[in-house]
């Protein structure tokens, strides 16, 4: 086809929208000719790619903009620093791996499995050092999991601040996790050493050089702690620990040491750097909170939102987001588009896995008018996602971590969305 004949992407989308306006369904009405149904097309003129040239699959040149972001002056160094996830660009709950947040404290480190080693040590019957190949042959789990960063959110407690959600939401992702239950490498060392377990702890830390340790109390350990070695199916990615990382399930993802090397069993909380000057919540009147865990149920509409305007103009628009809770599953999302004054029930994906994302939807007709668009999470203990005063209120605006509360987008008569904040 000659390049005068060619319609470009742009005609196509004013096209089929002016042909949309009024349908329901926003589909193109089949009596316009449109050269994209009725020509014979480059792609189907030619033979396309061989499967010798794509022997692992990367994402399509288009899409080349679904890629991690940071942001330039939040950390002294790319080594010691934070990238987001694209969420507003992605769909459904899995996070693909090469687009999944990355915060290491000491850079990411390159390991074979060869290299690798795991001891366990300290309250135990006999300490243990195991090689990949002995964690390969214990029985393992595979299950879903959110990991976010406490840290999360946590530029937006004095106002708004970053204009798009994957920089504002950004610093979680979701995976299914294979591994072994920490459980079971516990009891192959064998706990009699420990005596009660009740007021017993694991410390658990990295081989890179920030060694990132971290106090779990037994308890948790005994749970749901998976010792993981596989992600959406495939070998973790050099950036999320490989060959090894720690899963602790609805905790705050400092505690998923990556690399991991060593866990050793004790009878007091280590208090390392990673629990004390850091990862802690100073409040209102200047003392800091310790042993904050658990990420709180939280939500967030990622489309429409600054990075996803609204580009169709009025009538049907699928309002899209993600809600979560480390305390167990999602049971209801609320949608406002008036900035928290009437609510509607958004439709749930998927019944929520627990301490998982699940995705959330509300499918509206648009009047065009603008919109504060606001999403309210509850998970199955009753909780219900805050709003920014309430949170303010409980906490003051000292912290950075855990900043969970209900966000605002403004949606003006075009479409653009902005980063606001209600009273
Ligand atoms: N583990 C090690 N060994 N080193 C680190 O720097 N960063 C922690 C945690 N585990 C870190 C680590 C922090 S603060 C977070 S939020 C998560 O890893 C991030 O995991 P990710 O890089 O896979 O997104
Ligand atoms: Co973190």
């Amino acid at each position: 086809m000659d390049e005068m004949h060619k319609p470009s992407r742009r005609a196509f989308l004013r096209g089929s929208a002016a042909a949309a306006a009024g349908s329901i369904a926003g589909a193109a009405s089949a009596q316009t000719a449109d050269p994209l149904i009725t020509d014979v097309q480059d792609w189907a003129s030619i033979t396309g790619v061989g499967v010798d040239e794509t022997p692992y699959g990367l994402p399509i040149e288009y899409e080349s903009h679904v890629v991690r972001r940071n942001v330039e002056w939040l950390t002294a160094s790319p080594i010691s620093s934070i990238n987001f996830t694209p969420i507003h660009a992605l769909e459904g709950t899995i996070t693909p791996q090469g687009c999944a947040f990355e915060r290491h404290h000491s850079g990411a480190i390159e390991m074979k499995k060869d290299d690798y080693r795991l001891m366990i040590n300290g309250l135990v019957d006999k300490p243990l050092v195991f090689t990949y190949a002995d964690l390969e042959r214990f029985p393992r789990e595979n299950h879903v999991y959110f990991c976010e960063c406490a840290a999360n959110t946590g530029m937006e407690w004095a106002g708004a601040q970053l204009n798009g959600v994957q920089f504002t939401h950004g610093m979680i992702h979701n995976m299914e996790y294979t591994g072994v239950p920490l459980r079971a490498l516990l009891n192959e060392a064998g706990l009699g050493a420990a005596g009660d377990l009740k007021d017993k702890w694991v410390y658990v830390e990295g081989a890179d050089a920030s060694s990132n340790g971290r106090s779990i109390p037994m308890e948790k350990a005994l749970d749901d702690v998976l010792v993981a070695f596989k992600a959406n199916g495939e070998a973790l990615r050099m950036e999320h620990g490989y060959p090894v990382r720690l899963v602790v399930p609805g905790w705050e993802g400092n505690m998923w040491v990556k690399w991991i090397r060593r866990i050793e069993v004790s009878d007091a909380a280590t208090e390392s750097r990673e629990e004390t000057s850091k990862y802690t919540d100073v409040m209102e009147d200047g003392t800091a909170r310790k042993w904050t865990w658990v990420m709180d149920a939280k939500s967030v509409i990622t489309s429409p939102s600054p990075q996803m305007p609204i580009e169709h103009g009025k009538g049907p628009l699928v309002i899209s987001g993600l809600a979560w809770s480390g305390h167990g599953q999602i049971t209801r999302v609320d949608v406002s588009r008036d900035g928290g004054i009437t609510w509607e029930p958004a439709r749930l994906g998927k019944q929520g896995d627990t301490k998982a994302l699940t995705r959330f939807y509300l499918d509206v007709d648009w009047d065009g008018a603008p919109m504060l668009l606001q999403a309210r999470a509850m998970d199955e203990t009753g909780y219900v996602q805050p709003t920014k005063e309430q949170l303010r209120d409980a906490r003051g605006e000292n912290s950075v971590y855990h900043n969970n509360c209900i966000q605002t987008w403004y949606v003006n008569a075009e479409g653009i969305a902005e980063n606001v904040e209600v009273s």
